[in-house]
């Protein structure tokens, strides 16, 4: 289980998130929406530890992540997708994967290479030559060489085109089903999301306005009401 526990958190005097709770169970698939400055990335970046809540907690597996200690976390199974293309440009496909693969299994690659043959055809490829949406799915391949429990992408189809997006969609909804890792995809692209999520947050100024099955929203024709 995964427990954001009336978590706060502050950027200097500035409030991100305000008392937010809500629990996860494993192998959930959340999105989360909002409009920007909403509090996404720092709700993202409390729960892999990056950012320090003022107060509340997050647990996983009923211990508290530890605050400030991302290295830490990511080997406990929370991985983490940060905004743009988290690669190394000079280095091939393969070496991207083997450094994020460096303190888990390095054997993995071959079953990060079969759910995207993407880049099994780009192995020896430097992976800045290669396009946005190619990158976005190394940074993903990246997550998943630590073979996380729960897989955290902060806006992941920025940049891509809709066929793209729906393949890497589609890629999340076969990592979920096969490896039963949970997924929280922060999103402006609420509707490609909700095709794959089964629950949904919307975050307003720092607070939870919503929390409920992604099919509610799915059905709202005033759902912008909510951002
Ligand atoms: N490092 C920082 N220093 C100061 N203020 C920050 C910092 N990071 C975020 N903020 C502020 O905290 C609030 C929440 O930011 P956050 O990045 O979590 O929003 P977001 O929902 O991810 O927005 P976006 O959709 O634009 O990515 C915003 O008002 C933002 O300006
Ligand atoms: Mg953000």
């Amino acid at each position: 289980m995964l427990e954001i526990d009336h978590v706060t958190a502050r950027h200097g005097t500035l409030t991100a998130l305000g008392d937010i709770s809500f629990t996860l169970e494993p192998g959930q698939r959340l999105g989360v929406f909002g409009h920007n400055g909403a509090g996404k990335t720092t709700l993202l970046r409390c729960i892999v530890g990056a950012h320090v809540p003022t107060s509340g907690e997050v647990r996983f597996r009923n211990r508290p992540v530890a605050a400030g200690h991302v290295a830490q976390n990511v080997r406990e199974g929370i991985a983490f997708v940060g905004q743009g293309h988290n690669v190394f440009p000079t280095l091939t496909v393969a070496q991207n994967l083997r450094i994020a693969g460096l303190l888990f299994d390095p054997t993995f690659a071959k079953e990060v290479l079969r759910i995207f043959p993407v880049l099994e055809e780009r192995r020896h490829q430097r992976a800045g030559l290669m396009s946005g949406g190619e990158q976005q799915m190394l940074a993903l391949g990246m997550a998943l060489m630590t073979q996380p429990k729960w897989l955290l992408l902060d806006e992941p189809s920025t940049g891509l085109a809709p066929v793209i997006v729906r393949n890497v969609m589609r890629q999340l909804r076969e990592i979920n089903q096969t490896m039963g890792t949970g997924l929280i995809i922060v999103e402006q692209n609420v509707p490609a999301t909700l095709k794959i999520v089964e629950r949904a947050v919307i975050l307003k100024s720092a607070g939870l306005v919503f929390d409920g099955a992604a099919e509610t929203l799915a059905n709202k024709p005033d759902l912008w009401e909510w951002f």
